[in-house]
């Protein structure tokens, strides 16, 4: 990162991430070898997201927001739903909680290329309110097809709306983190960490964040 860009977080008051240690091996990066019907699933999953009205967030939306990274990766990273930088880009985490997010990749050695980063609802809910239980309902196809085709080693749960919807609880995310859970019938190894956006409200959090972060490296070195 050079002088310019460390100014630019520094006046955000967005602390950077050191990268301490190597790349986990497991991240999968190799993309010659796309199987073309998986290609074929990707597109068609793509294109009826795109193309969705089955809820009211359609008639807001400026457009969906799919998902962005390798689509071959062993950890797939899943938020709650775009805000307006999301919507205005068509890309998960763009803004300043984006900003923030990309640092703590990195700070495990990780990126936006070594990993996929979607959201339980693919269109922005008005005002960044939380997402209705109907529209999690029926957006969770999209993402449920979205983890069968990447069929990721792990899944991190960013922030209390992601972790409390993938666990089925409301048990709070400080009880969530740090610890082990699995996630659906394929018991999917996933963790809870803090929303960067909570992060960027409660920076003193950082140190605990930057704890779930090497419990992510350390699950993925071992699985
Ligand atoms: N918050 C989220 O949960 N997802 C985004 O894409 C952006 C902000």
């Amino acid at each position: 990162m050079n002088t310019k860009q460390l100014a630019y977080l520094d006046a955000m008051d967005i602390s950077v991430w050191q990268k301490r240690n190597r790349q986990p091996k497991s991240i999968a990066m190799d993309i010659e070898t796309i199987d073309p019907e998986l290609e074929g699933a990707w597109k068609k999953l793509e294109l009826q997201v795109k193309n969705c009205t089955l809820c009211e967030l359609s008639k807001t939306r400026t457009q969906t927001v799919f998902g962005v990274g390798n689509r071959q990766t062993d950890l797939l990273l899943i938020g709650e739903a775009p805000g307006a930088s999301e919507d205005a880009q068509g890309e998960p985490f763009v803004g300043r909680a984006g900003l923030l997010l990309n640092e703590m990749l990195k700070s495990i050695g990780l990126n936006r290329q070594t990993t996929y980063i979607t959201n339980i609802l693919k269109c922005r809910p008005p005002n960044n309110r939380d997402p209705l239980p109907h529209e999690v309902k029926l957006c969770t196809p999209y993402l449920n097809e979205q983890i069968t085709l990447i069929n990721p080693k792990m899944i991190v749960a960013v922030g209390r709306i992601a972790a409390q919807f993938l666990l089925n609880t409301d048990t709070p995310i400080g009880k969530m983190r740090m610890q082990l859970h699995h996630y659906g019938e394929k018991k999917i190894p996933l963790v809870v960490i803090y929303h960067p956006a909570y992060l960027l409200r409660s920076p003193r959090e950082k140190a605990k964040a930057y704890r779930d972060m090497l419990q992510i490296k350390k699950i993925l070195h071992e699985i």
